[in-house]
């Protein structure tokens, strides 16, 4: 068998090396999400998202510990809920969620949601930041949280997130937020990268730059992704299509595509509020 190809990395601010695509797991149950993390594991992702919310550490943990893949080639993620917004609660997640995975440490740690309402993120992300002083994790950061969000943290902790993991696809393309991740040097990372396998994939002008590169559409919007420089982790239980969304590293999209992809963004309003949404 051939060495499967690996997608390239992306150092983060703490200085752990992130995979610049990887798997999402939502809404995958145990069962369902042991299966393709083992078979996106044997294809050659090395980056596996997770959270407490899904449902299904314990069966991504399976598969962890079933595959030949050494565990520090793994980039494993997790997230924790909004009960867990706390100094110590963020401690607590992490041990959880841990254990559920049969990990001593996790890669990459995230806050799910800001909840602003309920005004804890602050205190959740120092719980982070002890976190990583211990080494229980290599890499910390948020999920859904706005520029406003991002600030507090910043100003308050005097700590910056390695990375910030928001929705994210060319009809969502969320220019300020992106703009404000690369001026403090957080990775932006997409989740629900290939807006949901919806009409996204149809979209006329990714079509015909899917015809003329030869590729699939998912893999046109993967491509952008990896151009605009965020971290795409689609979710697919199907090892063809896990197979088909990795191999974007091999081919190049002109200014002419990326600008005309561009032109499919509804702007912020599209996203969703995490302003009012979280859990
Ligand atoms: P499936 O699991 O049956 O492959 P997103 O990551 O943007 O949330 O999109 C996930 C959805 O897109 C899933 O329903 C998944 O279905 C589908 N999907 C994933 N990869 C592809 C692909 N390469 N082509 C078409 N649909 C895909």
């Amino acid at each position: 068998m051939t060495a499967a190809a690996l997608a390239p990395t992306v150092e983060l601010v703490h200085g752990a090396q992130m995979p610049r695509l990887g798997l999402g797991t939502s809404p995958l149950d145990d069962a369902d999400a042991e299966a393709a993390v083992a078979s996106a594991i044997d294809l050659g992702y090395r980056l596996i998202d997770t959270a407490h919310a899904y449902g299904n550490e314990t069966g991504v943990g399976r598969a962890l510990a079933a595959s030949d893949v050494a565990r520090e080639e793994l980039f494993v993620t997790s997230k924790l809920n909004a009960e867990w917004h706390g100094f110590q609660e963020a401690q607590d997640a992490f041990a959880m969620s841990a254990e559920k995975l049969g990990v001593d440490y996790i890669d990459l740690f995230l806050i799910h949601w800001p909840n602003p309402r309920q005004d804890r993120y602050v205190d959740a992300f120092r719980g982070l930041v002890e976190l990583l002083r211990t080494g229980r994790v290599r890499a910390i950061g948020l999920s859904n949280f706005k520029p406003e969000h991002l600030q507090r943290v910043i100003d308050e902790t005097g700590a910056v997130p390695d990375v910030n993991q928001i929705e994210l696809d060319p009809t969502i393309a969320r220019e300020e937020s992106r703009g404000y991740h690369r001026r403090h040097d957080i990775v932006t990372e997409s989740w629900s990268p290939l807006g949901n396998g919806g009409e996204l994939l149809q979209l006329p002008p990714i079509a015909e730059i899917a015809e003329r590169h030869g590729r699939t559409t998912a893999q046109i919007v993967l491509r952008w992704h990896v151009q605009i420089g965020a971290v795409p982790i689609p979710k697919s239980a199907n090892p063809a299509r896990q197979a088909e969304n990795l191999a974007v590293f091999d081919f190049e999209l002109d200014q002419a595509e990326m600008d005309a992809i561009a032109e499919l963004d509804r702007g912020e309003s599209a996203a969703t509020d995490s302003n009012s949404f979280g859990h």
